[in-house]
């Protein structure tokens, strides 16, 4: 992303250009961006030591999953289609680690047909596995009582926690191993995302690693994701550089106490793709009250859930005017709900805004992490085509969708 005369590029293309050859709104996404996401990450780790699983529910676009492939990573799936559109997008089945939550018997022996390792999350799963594949081996995903995130919604740790089986029921675990002859080599957490702070990932750590000692076969630990990436301006990044070495000193330091050579898994999302996709739209009308100057766009919480969901923040520049005269406004969307607003910051909503005027483009930043893939129909409005920007070449990775395409699952409909 650059700024030149005023107005935003995407891969050194103008925002307007790109809009008027693949409509708005849109979804773009950085390619130099993504891999440099990528290589910045494992940089930070000693080679050999780390086997990153990128998480495809932040975003599972095909042709994304495809650079990843290339930079080499590895993924981290949570449902039946998201392993088979992995799997077709080019990643080796043992690439791929299933960590579902609540899964059926079924999802689990999907994975098992397809040679997916399965991580499993609760003491019943295990029962299951255990009599379904008895002599076999799995890894077990563990709550280690500690959870973190940028909100409730997204803490994934900790007593409050639906997620992993409890650090204090490993005796359970041992014995459920031991009645089916199963082999445990892997010990995974995921304490939550949108984290800030080094404490409760690396506190969390010890309580794995801490866990982990027991078993005696183990192949990896695995810590899951959570990196958090700064979407305010005023917001600090998470120092990853700090950060991995931390991670790396404390795993190496337990390798030497388990005896042998362990695998570090890590399994990021949207520290990856978080920063390298922008969600464009146009500024429809503008309508004014006693109280608010409304700027309304042609997307809304359908594409991007995230401010509504979790009053989270998105950086809104004008594509058009990047600094200007600067307006107080409220970002609004085009679905029929009032807390379709775009502009959030926790409880606030007012925004400055440069000099917006009807027509205008407006960019929301960071938007490649949880944008695209948690957005929905609502209000039967399609979703928006995705697009991959490299070194000024546009290319479309997603079309729209249309009338069509929302209407064929409906049965007796022409
Ligand atoms: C099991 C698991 N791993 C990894 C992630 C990725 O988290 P993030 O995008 O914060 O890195 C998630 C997201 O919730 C997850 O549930």
């Amino acid at each position: 992303m650059k700024i030149t005369d005023n107005k935003l590029y995407l891969g050194d293309i103008p925002v307007d250009t790109i809009m008027q050859e693949y409509g708005s709104p849109l979804y773009v996404y950085e390619e130099s961006v993504l891999r440099s996401q990528f290589r910045k990450l494992s940089a930070g780790f000693p080679r050999g030591l780390l086997e990153i699983h990128y998480a495809m529910k932040a975003n599972s676009n095909p042709s994304l999953l495809r650079i990843l492939a290339e930079e080499g990573s590895s993924i981290d799936a949570v449902s039946e289609f998201e392993v088979r559109l992995a799997l077709e997008s080019g990643f080796e089945a043992n690439q791929i680690i299933f960590t579902g939550n609540n899964n059926t018997l079924r999802e689990i022996e999907f994975c098992v047909e397809q040679n997916v390792s399965v991580n499993l999350g609760s003491l019943a799963l295990l029962e299951k596995y255990g009599e379904r594949y008895p002599e076999t081996t799995v890894s077990l995903r563990v709550n280690p009582g500690i959870g973190a995130g940028h909100h409730s919604h997204c803490i994934t740790g900790g007593p409050d926690s639906k997620f992993g089986v409890y650090y204090d029921q490993i005796e359970t675990v041992l014995s459920l191993a031991k009645k089916y002859k199963l082999t445990i080599n892997g010990i995974h957490s995921h304490i939550g995302t949108g984290i800030f702070s080094a404490e409760p990932m690396l506190e969390a750590m010890e309580m794995i690693l801490d866990v982990a000692k027991v078993f005696p076969d183990l192949q990896f630990v695995d810590f899951g994701g959570g990196f958090g990436i700064p979407y305010k301006p005023e917001q600090l990044p998470l120092d990853m550089e700090d950060l991995s070495k931390k991670m790396t000193e404390r795993f190496t330091n337990f390798i030497q106490h388990y005896g042998r050579d362990l695998l570090m898994k890590i399994e990021p999302g949207r520290l990856l793709i978080g920063p390298v996709g922008v969600l464009l739209a146009t500024v429809t009308n503008i309508t004014n009250t006693p109280k608010n100057s409304f700027v309304g766009v042609d997307t809304g919480f359908n594409h991007l859930v995230r401010p509504t969901m979790y009053g989270s923040y998105h950086k809104i520049l004008n594509a058009n005017r990047i600094s200007s005269t600067e307006k107080d406004v409220v970002v609004v969307g085009n679905i029929c709900e009032s807390g379709d607003i775009l502009s959030r910051s926790g409880d606030d909503f007012i925004r400055k805004l440069s000099s917006p005027a009807i027509d205008d483009r407006l960019a929301f930043l960071d938007a490649g992490a949880y944008g695209f893939s948690m957005s929905s129909q609502y209000n039967f409005r399609p979703r928006p085509a995705e697009v991959l920007v490299h070194q000024g070449q546009s290319r479309l990775i997603r079309r729209a969708e249309t009338f069509d395409d929302l209407s064929q699952c409906f049965v007796d409909f022409n």
